[in-house]
């Protein structure tokens, strides 16, 4: 602050021509981005204290927070309030924390509230924009309505005994590591991988077999993205008008022509052995294609849609599972306990209708 006063002072001297209208600017800047602050005590909503050029994100931005430590501390600091508004840098944003708003936002009042914070553009990312966590409006409308039909709880339960038997063989798998230190989150990774692509493509997705199997590699590289397109996701977020104007995808070439080749190759195989195909999600998908008119980019969006949302999000709450029971027997023991009598009423056969059942595991 002291060094940018000394400099502008020095400039108002030697050459104040250029100092007065810069000076102008700043502080025109400077009016504005205080009065764009000023939104919530506007309209009534309380809200955390903003800096001047991060918002109330400032924490996150320089790496010090995780953005929902950020959130869980303004839940707690505005305990009885229904909603606490706060800047995502400079954009008024709302964090609604009353369960009977949360609700109405996502049921009744939906309509209303249906779109996304990230833009995916369809040109730069003709695949992602028509997963539904990204796209927004029609769009979206259309991807979840070729979706839902293939997760109806019957479309689950057919698809139980692939998911059982990619359990067996985990079992197997984990048996062969007995002695030796295992990280969480990767084994349960290579789980629920072979799980998706089995109940997906009906394919062996080697998993277990291999460390690096095609399948797992590929699930790291989508999330591998280049470092622009890093910046671009952030600035899809803090920054939405600047995020358009940076021509990259999101979605790796290399990525993007390994899955459109994937489903291309299974197409073709299908159409050639009709009447003889697994009934996976895929298959599903293919079927509902003539109603809904889908094209083969979409198709292979929705393939692509479902081997990202079915492998990252599962994994994540399973290694964290995983690790959690390790460190904590006795809960590992009444959770064994818990399955080991459901199982052993149904015949020793842990089916889709005993694992409704399983009240201890879904606490
Ligand atoms: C523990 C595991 C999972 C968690 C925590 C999870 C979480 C979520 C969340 C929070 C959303 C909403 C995102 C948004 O609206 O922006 C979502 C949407 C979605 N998830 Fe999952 N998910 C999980 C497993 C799965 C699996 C296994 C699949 C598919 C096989 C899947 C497919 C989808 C799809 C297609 C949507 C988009 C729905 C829509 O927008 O209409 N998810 N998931």
């Amino acid at each position: 602050m002291l060094m940018s006063s000394l400099l502008l002072g020095g400039l108002f001297l030697h050459q104040p021509l250029v100092a007065v209208p810069l000076i102008a600017l700043v502080a025109l800047l400077y009016w504005l981005v205080k009065h764009n602050y000023k939104f919530w005590e506007i309209e009534g909503v309380p809200y955390p204290k903003p800096s001047l050029l991060t918002g109330n994100l400032g924490p996150t931005l320089s790496l010090k927070k995780h953005i929902s430590e950020l959130a869980s501390d303004w839940y707690n600091a505005y305990a009885d309030k229904p909603f606490v508004g706060y800047f995502k840098i400079f954009t008024p944003a709302i964090m609604v924390k009353d369960p009977v708003l949360v609700k109405n936002i996502l049921t009744r009042d939906f309509d209303c509230f249906a779109n996304n914070d990230i833009l995916m553009d369809k040109h730069q990312d003709p695949l992602l924009a028509h997963n539904p966590t990204l796209a927004t409006g029609d769009r979206w409308k259309r991807s979840r309505a070729m979706l839902t039909p293939s997760f109806t709880g019957a479309k689950i339960k057919q698809l139980f005994p692939v998911m059982e038997s990619v359990a067996d063989a985990f079992v197997t798998f984990i048996g062969r590591q007995v002695g030796q230190e295992l990280e969480a989150k990767e084994i349960a990774a290579r789980f629920t991988t072979q799980n998706i692509v089995a109940c997906t493509f009906s394919i062996d997705g080697d998993c277990f077999a291999e460390r690096e199997s095609e399948f797992r590699r590929m699930g790291r590289r989508v999330f591998d993205t280049s470092h622009l397109a890093t910046l671009k996701m952030m600035m899809a977020v803090f920054l939405p008008t600047v995020a358009k104007y940076i021509p990259v995808p999101f979605l790796l070439k290399e990525v993007d022509e390994w899955i459109r080749s994937l489903v291309a190759n299974l197409i073709i195989q299908r159409s050639a052995a009709e009447g003889t195909v697994e009934e996976d999600l895929l298959q599903s998908f293919l079927k509902n294609k003539e109603k809904s008119n889908a094209t083969q980019t979409e198709i292979t969006a929705h393939a692509l849609t479902i081997f990202l949302e079915g492998f990252e999000t599962s994994s994540n709450v399973l290694g964290f599972n995983l690790y959690r029971l390790a460190k904590s027997p006795e809960v590992q023991q009444k959770l064994y306990e818990e399955l080991k009598s459901k199982i052993d009423a149904n015949g020793g056969r842990l089916d889709f209708d005993v694992m409704q059942q399983l009240d201890y595991l879904d606490w």
